[in-house]
């Protein structure tokens, strides 16, 4: 963990941010595989962790904000636990160790909670997402646990996302870690994608196994496929042959819990066919326009339409599309070969914050989410600032079953040469990924550069 003055200073300016009330931050628990003993490996909730650094099973910790008080409530272990567990810390210097001055049991929480609401006072919290945390609150809160999400605290939601939006020095040299073991992952897939045969589990596999060498679990289940049109396929059941790309999606979290999220597309072999290079030139170039465009005060929804508008222009000259390009995106003829958003917040959490809520997190009250298909997605759309840890993710996507939709709906007819596309129906797709700081006056790619053009890849590949 940092050192508790970080946290102390996050509590703080929470306390200021809310005003008034307590705020219950619910950590996680063990959540059984197949019986109660075996269980997922832990995961922490990462509002908790932000505010209450211990990456420990079964606490909750509370800010009094009208008394100015904080707690860190869980129970101490007797030795019948310290058995299986080895000795841990009491729950008194578990609290000290992060600037808390105030601990106890779970009873003890449940009897402070109790005080709290029959005095009238408002306690915040932000929407919990395990059944066993719904569960948990409603029971300490005595309310039906269908109606938990009802009584969620928009005004810590939104002090929450203030402050976790801006990352300190101190958090990005712990996301820099994690790309930098992105950066082994990738580059060791890049490898074993070079010989036709290789099972896609096989490589899967190996960058998991670099993620966990790198001390913490990938990011999210791993994307490695060579149907790279199925933007969340997590199958690697597939043999990887001659003439596919292999999208690879992957990241890791580090031993402080801080995320990557890189991608990379690479032909399997080692080299682009022309048309792979066609296609893979096309997206590359929308994702080297984007640093240009990032800035403090420029909204990322205007850098998603640039990016897909310099995406269209590359798929005319190929023949792919048609008329004027800015019409086309304006129509949203884009959806088609990019359904996705060109990025998210990266923190905590690989998309960060999504647990509160994506518009909390990407859209404000000026900056309101588009209802047009592909830019729908777009998870981040308002302005900038310094500090901001962002993806910068196009891609570009044969999908049969939609392009046969499209197709039969006519949509985008004047836009879109179907005639043309049909041809790609075999092709799968590509994406390519970095991640981003916003500095003042641009950005900065984080972490250690990974093989992107299609000469350092086939360079890469080939040695
Ligand atoms: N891992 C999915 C994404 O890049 O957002
Ligand atoms: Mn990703
Ligand atoms: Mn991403």
């Amino acid at each position: 963990m940092f050192a508790k003055e970080t946290y102390i200073k996050r509590r703080k300016q929470l306390m200021k941010d809310v005003k008034h009330g307590v705020i219950l931050m619910v950590g996680n628990g063990d959540s059984p595989f197949n019986y109660p003993a075996n269980v997922y490996s832990f995961r922490q909730d990462s509002t908790f962790r932000y505010f209450f650094a211990h990456n420990l099973q079964n606490l909750v910790g509370v800010i009094d904000v009208d008394n100015q008080e904080e707690y860190l409530f869980g129970e101490d272990v007797d030795i019948e636990d310290i058995i299986w567990t080895g000795p841990v810390p009491s729950m008194r210097d578990r609290a000290l160790e992060i600037g808390v001055e105030n601990s106890g049991n779970i009873n003890d929480l449940r009897k402070f909670l109790d005080a709290a609401i029959f005095a009238g006072r408002k306690v915040h919290f932000v929407p919990p997402y395990r059944a066993e945390n719904v569960n948990f609150i409603a029971e300490l809160l005595h309310v039906d646990r269908n109606y938990v999400k009802a009584y969620v605290s928009v005004e810590l939601i939104n002090a929450c996302v203030k402050q976790r939006s801006i990352k300190s020095e101190e958090e990005i040299v712990e996301i820099e870690k994690a790309i930098d073991t992105a950066y082994n992952m990738h580059t060791t897939m890049m490898k074993m994608a070079a010989k036709e045969g290789t099972y896609e589990y096989e490589i899967a596999g190996m960058m998991e196994g670099m993620a966990l060498a790198g001390g913490g679990p990938v990011s999210f289940p791993i994307i490695l496929t060579t149907h790279g049109e199925i933007l969340h396929g997590h199958d690697h059941s597939l043999q990887i042959k001659k003439d596919r790309m292999i999208v690879s999606d992957a990241g890791c979290e580090n031993p402080e819990g801080y995320c990557s999220d890189i991608t990379r597309s690479v032909p399997v072999g080692g080299k682009f066919s022309s048309r792979q290079k066609d296609i893979y030139e096309a997206v590359l170039a929308a994702q080297t326009l984007v640093p240009s465009l990032i800035a403090p005060g420029v909204k990322y929804s205007e850098i998603h339409i640039a990016a897909v508008t310099r995406l269209a222009s590359a798929l005319k000259e190929l023949g792919l599309m048609k008329g004027n390009v800015q019409d086309a995106v304006a129509e949203g003829a884009m959806g088609m070969f990019m359904p996705h958003g060109l990025g998210h917040m990266m923190g905590l959490d690989v998309h960060d914050m999504e647990n509160y809520g994506e518009n909390y997190v990407g859209y404000d009250k000026k900056n309101v989410r588009s209802t047009q298909f592909g830019l729908a997605s777009l998870r981040l759309g308002r302005e900038l600032q310094e500090g901001f840890v962002l993806t910068n993710e196009p891609g570009c996507y044969f999908i049969p079953a939609l392009i046969d939709t499209w197709r039969a709906e006519r949509k985008c007819k004047d836009f879109i040469n179907y005639d043309e596309v049909e041809k790609y129906k075999d092709f799968g797709g590509i994406r390519i990924e970095d991640d981003l700081l916003v500095t003042k006056d641009g950005c900065r790619l984080l972490g250690k550069y990974i093989p992107k053009t299609v000469a350092e890849i086939e360079d890469y590949m080939s040695l």
